[in-house]
């Protein structure tokens, strides 16, 4: 991570590009009637892309002991689709990161063992199970896994995808470490199944238990025992790496095409980089620095951490998440308290506080009144809007090789 003196000299060097950019464009458009022969600039962020350093997604990076193939892949997307990883088996990954909602379950904090029904219709508790006590909600919000493969990359010269930060408060690198945790935890995934510790190992025995899951194993990683914990995390982070959205109409701006952005898009690009400030912590080709700060969102009432999630090192800081496919992934925040796109910029436009845990010291720097208007703030969230890419892989496979209901209790 940068220092935090490098980080603000490198945003005012940024805001110093951009005035001058946008000084000199306006002197240069400002040209006498006769002058203007040659066609005008008709872009207002022509030339600006480079000095504002916007950038697109370069291909994904996958570990040296863990490259690609089809084949791992596709048993990786068996795996994140079969309850089979959970304890009680009602439960998979996709349970909570779904193709349809943006691979997020759009509902403020995720609901896991026990629970019923996909994305905003799911509830808690309604899954039948007797279990020794009941599961408590999820304390936090369920993050996209679209571009998860990205996270880390501040600037598209690359990153090492074993050190990839994961989580709201980066406890764990790679998706081959993360996708280890969720199995473990009781309310997500385990139930009362098995002991944490011995999650993985019993779910490893459970997969060697299965002749279909016994063949893909022995496709994919060859060997006389290749259902292990280590091939099954090789194979779900392998399945997560192309799960990936690079084409959005911000791409495609930044990629040449000058009419992929609506004009309030532009309008709200140059407000994201300059007045509203976004961009000291939203910049880089995920719109996102991967370091940690305090917004002072107020705390939900129903998570289990109530009255406090105090977050990274205990100052009420979270990671700055990507921005990108945010129109497909409320609601919003590490507790999902802001429930759409314009409650945010309102939010950040106000510039104070709204959780009491969260005194004004603690606070980012960057949040102090912005003075925008009504119109600025609709810019900024039309902006947000051109970093979807919709045109993901959303296949669901008909089965699963445990032969358990595809996607866990989601109906
Ligand atoms: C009960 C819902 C639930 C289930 C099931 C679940 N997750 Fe998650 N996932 C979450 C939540 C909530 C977080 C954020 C937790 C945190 O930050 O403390 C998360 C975080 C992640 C992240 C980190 C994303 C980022 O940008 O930091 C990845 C990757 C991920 N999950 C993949 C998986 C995989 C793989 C599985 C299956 C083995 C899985 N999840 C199962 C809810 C779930
Ligand atoms: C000081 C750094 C910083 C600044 C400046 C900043 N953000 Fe953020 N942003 C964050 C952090 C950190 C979070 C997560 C906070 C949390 O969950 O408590 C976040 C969350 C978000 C989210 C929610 C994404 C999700 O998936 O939940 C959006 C959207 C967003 N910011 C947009 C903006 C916009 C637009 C601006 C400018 C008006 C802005 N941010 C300014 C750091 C920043």
């Amino acid at each position: 991570m940068d220092s935090i003196v490098t980080k603000k000299w490198r945003n005012h060097f940024r805001l110093s590009l951009f005035l001058i950019a946008t000084s000199a464009l306006l002197f240069t458009s400002s040209c006498k009637k006769d002058d203007c022969e040659d066609p005008p600039v008709t872009d207002p962020l022509d030339g600006m892309i480079s000095l504002l350093d916007l950038q697109s997604l370069p291909p994904v990076s996958y570990p040296l002991n863990n490259p690609i193939t089809t084949e791992k892949a596709e048993l990786g997307r068996l795996l994140f689709w079969d309850p089979i990883v959970g304890g009680e088996k009602d439960m998979a990954c996709v349970t909570c990161h779904h193709p349809g909602l943006g691979y997020g379950d759009g509902i403020d904090l995720a609901i896991g063992v026990n629970g019923s029904g996909l994305g905003p219709d799911r509830t808690e508790n309604t899954g039948g199970l007797i279990l020794s006590m009941p599961i408590a909600r999820v304390p936090r919000n369920a993050p996209t896994i679209l571009n998860s493969a990205y996270n880390g990359l501040t600037s598209n010269n690359g990153y090492d995808p074993l050190q990839s930060p994961m989580f709201w408060d980066s406890r764990f690198n790679s998706l081959e470490t993360q996708c280890q945790k969720p199995p473990t935890s009781r309310s997500e995934m385990r139930g009362d199944a098995y002991a944490d510790v011995d999650a993985m190992d019993s779910i490893a025995l459970r997969l060697a238990a299965i002749p279909e899951y016994v063949q893909l194993f022995t496709d994919v990683f060859g060997g006389t025992n290749p259902v292990t914990v280590e091939n099954y995390a090789k194979a779900v982070a392998t399945f997560e790496r192309t799960i990936v959205s690079t084409n959005s109409p911000y791409d495609q701006y930044l990629a040449g095409d000058l009419t992929a952005l609506s004009s309030d898009q532009k309008n709200g690009l140059i407000l994201f980089n300059g007045k509203a400030r976004c961009s000291n912590c939203h910049y880089g080709p995920m719109l996102s620095d991967y370091d940690f700060h305090a917004l002072g969102i107020p705390e939900n009432p129903a998570s289990p951490l109530f009255p406090a999630d105090s977050g990274k090192y205990k100052e009420f800081k979270f990671r700055t998440p990507t921005l990108r496919n945010a129109t497909l992934t409320g609601p919003y925040m590490h507790n999902g308290m802001l429930e759409n796109l314009k409650d945010i910029v309102e939010y950040m436009n106000a510039g104070v506080s709204g959780n009491s845990n969260v005194t004004p010291d603690m606070l980012a720097s960057d949040m102090t009144p912005l003075g925008l208007t009504e119109t600025e703030i609709n810019q900024i969230v039309a902006f947000l809007e051109s970093l979807t890419d919709e045109n993901f892989d959303q296949i669901v496979p008909t089965s699963v090789p445990s032969g358990l209901t595809v996607g866990g209790n989601i109906q």
